[in-house]
């Protein structure tokens, strides 16, 4: 019983950012440079693009599914990998390597029980470990959704996260 609940919730969600997705597809249809818009707004509303919802777009606007993908692997603002209301990406390269970002990725994973490439249960918080990210001489290195932590110790990480834990 609870999990046919369950189930109807989730048709519910699925049918709701499906219609606000036709009405993106609608809005820019025919319109030149249409793809980027859209593919911008679709992660708005999934969170990230999976392959069902770059295929729909490809249908919907009428472009070849080669291009969509094109683009949503050529920038790095896309994602098909899910992604929770904060995003941590904690710098690996080699420069905030040496100055403890292992560190920091490890204390960040066990605090909120989450791996590189995972989201957390409550899809609070989602993990990932680029390389470089062009701001080395900040290293180590954190981005918060678009915000930018540098010089970081492992002994701030608390206070940091409980600000978006709230
Ligand atoms: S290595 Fe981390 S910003 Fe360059």
């Amino acid at each position: 019983m609870e999990q046919n609940q369950e189930q109807v919730a989730n048709k519910k969600e699925h049918d709701e950012k499906l219609a606000r997705l036709n009405d993106v597809i609608g809005e820019f249809k025919g319109q030149p440079g249409a793809l980027i818009p859209v593919l911008h707004k679709a992660q708005q509303i999934y969170g990230y693009l999976p392959e069902e919802v770059q295929y729909h777009i490809a249908q919907g606007l009428g472009v070849p599914l080669a291009d969509v993908y094109g683009v949503v692997t050529f920038y790095s603002h896309f994602t098909m990998i899910p992604r929770g209301e904060h995003n941590i990406a904690v710098c690996l390269g080699t420069a905030c390597y040496v100055k403890g970002a292992g560190e920091l990725m490890n204390k960040i994973g066990d605090e909120l029980g989450i791996k590189v490439g995972e989201i957390s249960k409550d899809r609070k918080f989602s993990l990932e470990a680029p390389r470089c990210i062009g701001a080395c001489g900040m290293a180590p290195v954190l981005t918060i959704n678009e915000e930018v932590y540098g010089r970081l110790n492992a002994d701030q990480l608390g206070e940091l996260l409980q600000k978006y834990k709230q």
